[in-house]
């Protein structure tokens, strides 16, 4: 595992945009795996600046997103694919038909799962995934818990993903008690994988990821055991390392 730290997380963003572009250059068809939250909205905007200046294609790229709350569609202001458009789709050549973000809304959710697990095989693989973390050390949604899912599956919010995330709902009822997230497996099968984590509120998380026994208590820990797994934090994130 390699471990960057840097002054600001925008710095940090852009080298994790670098790090994108290199792994994107010359690679032809290439599927980019894409978390939401606001720990990659800087990379987001460096990546579509980028693109506008004509440094980096996005034609080519077919995009997995890790996980969307149960019972939103796209339309809703909150859903994964609404803050996707927004903040990334929107801003790129991507083509929209390329863009994937699991469905909360269907009829059977396992279903669901399971065709995005095959989608994603048929790819060949995600290439390069992006990750953040949540403080609780999650990684997708995969919450805390006694042990790893392998696959797309749907997961109870723990009180405290509910807590971090209630800054984006006009009240803590408003959001999601579930959410359909990628599982370990097609996480740990991405060839590459870079996450960015920002701020003091990240540190404990940070250390038990890295210093932690690998344990699905802290479901990121299970990236000790990934081959390419770069680290990308602020100062305040890497405080208790
Ligand atoms: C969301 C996701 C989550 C977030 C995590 C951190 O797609 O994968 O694991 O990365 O909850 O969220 P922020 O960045 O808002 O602190």
């Amino acid at each position: 595992m390699e471990i960057k730290v840097f002054e600001t997380m925008q710095d940090a963003s852009v080298a994790g945009a670098e790090i994108i572009a290199s792994a994107m250059k010359g690679a032809g068809h290439f599927v980019l795996g894409l978390a939401t939250g606001s720990t990659p909205v800087p990379l987001y905007r460096e990546l579509a600046r980028r693109n506008k200046g004509g440094e980096l294609d996005f034609a080519s790229v077919h995009s997995y997103n890790l996980d969307e709350y149960v019972g939103l569609d796209g339309s809703h202001p909150q859903s994964f694919r609404y803050f996707m458009d927004d903040n990334l789709f929107h801003h790129i050549n991507i083509d929209p038909a390329n863009t994937h973000v699991p469905s909360g809304t269907g009829g059977d959710h396992e279903a669901d799962a399971r065709a995005y697990d095959e989608m994603i095989e048929a790819e060949g693989g995600i290439d390069l995934q992006v990750l953040g973390i949540g403080n609780n050390g999650h990684i997708g949604f995969n919450e805390p818990d006694s042990v790893f899912h392998a696959g797309t599956h749907v997961v109870d919010l723990t009180d405290s993903t509910i807590d971090a995330n209630k800054r984006f709902f006009e009240r803590r009822e408003d959001v999601p008690r579930h959410a359909i997230t990628l599982g370990m497996g097609g996480i740990m099968r991405a060839k590459k994988v870079i996450l960015l984590a920002f701020g003091a509120v990240k540190a404990d998380a940070v250390r038990a990821l890295v210093k932690g026994e690998v344990d699905p208590q802290c479901p990121a820990s299970i990236l000790q055991l990934h081959r390419d797994v770069t680290l990308l934090l602020d100062r305040a994130a890497a405080s208790k390392l």
